[in-house]
């Protein structure tokens, strides 16, 4: 690590932190392992880009750090709570409001326009203001298109609607799945232009899995998922010193962790 990373490091709180994260799915009578051992810490306002071959687990880690998915075992950390201890309710609250996702697909609900896709997610939680809608279709080149169906739009105008629809609740963290799988090359380049400018404007948290190379390379941090795990791209991991079994760690032994881990 050099000076600048290490002060950087002392500088960024940690958002969400993965520890020792293990998932498995059943296939048959068998059990496929898909994440072995994922520790890692996402800082405040950086980037995180996630590479790794079709099936080695990244769609399976995002939807762990989201909380849309529960690991077999090890947890996810928001800001040093442990987001398995949410309810139900908490969860749901939690989601909405500290994650803003993108997935590959768009997900936009055809029957609404852009503007009402955009205010879903708030008026979801009572809020009905549309100005914030207008704001966020404008701050993504939208705002002609504001009264368009999903079914009315090009896969990348989709992908900008998509994009103002998870900033709509302001949340610290954007999680996006391979967010440019479904554009072409130009638009795909446009399409993360626009998101890494809005994670860098607004200080949100970045983690993106890509298929892309060069997309990665934009990241401030470029990991790989390989055999179920996370290792920085073109240097291999080297595992944090053993931790305590218990999870009832004090802050202070977290925070040792922490400085240990890469990050
Ligand atoms: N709900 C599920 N039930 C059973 N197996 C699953 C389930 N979800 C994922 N898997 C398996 O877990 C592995 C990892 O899948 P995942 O979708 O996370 O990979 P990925 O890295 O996102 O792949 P891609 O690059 O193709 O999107 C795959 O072998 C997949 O078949
Ligand atoms: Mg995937």
């Amino acid at each position: 690590m050099n000076e600048t990373e290490s002060r950087e490091k002392a500088e960024r709180a940690p958002v969400l932190t993965a520890e020792r994260l293990q998932k498995s799915f059943r296939a048959g009578s068998t059990a496929v392992l898909v994440l072995t051992g994922i520790d890692m810490v996402f800082r405040e306002g950086l980037c995180y880009t996630i590479q790794g071959v079709s099936g080695s687990g990244k769609t399976t880690l995002l939807h762990l750090l989201a909380g849309l998915e529960n690991p077999d075992s090890g947890q996810v950390l928001y800001r040093n709570q442990d987001i398995s201890r949410f309810s139900r309710k908490q969860l749901a609250v939690w989601r909405g409001q500290a994650i803003g996702l993108v997935f590959q697909a768009y997900h936009l609900l055809p029957e609404l326009t852009a503007l009402e896709n955009v205010n879903l997610p708030a008026m979801l939680f009572g809020q009905r203001d549309a100005k914030p809608g207008w704001e966020l279709l404008k701050a993504v080149g939208m705002i002609h298109r504001s009264h368009h169906r999903p079914s009315e739009l090009s896969g990348g105008e989709q992908q900008r609607v998509a994009i103002a629809r998870a900033l709509r609740n302001d949340p610290e963290i954007l999680i996006a799945d391979e967010p440019t799988g479904n554009l072409d090359e130009e638009t795909g380049m446009e399409v993360i232009d626009l998101l890494l400018s809005l994670h860098k404007s607004r200080g949100k948290t970045l983690v993106l899995a890509t298929h892309d190379p060069r997309l990665a390379q934009r990241g401030d941090r470029q990991l790989v998922l390989t055999g179920g795990k996370l290792e920085h791209a073109g240097r291999p991991f080297h595992p944090s010193p053993s931790r305590p079994d218990s999870p009832t760690v004090t802050s202070e032994s977290r925070r040792e962790r922490e400085s240990k881990r890469f990050s």
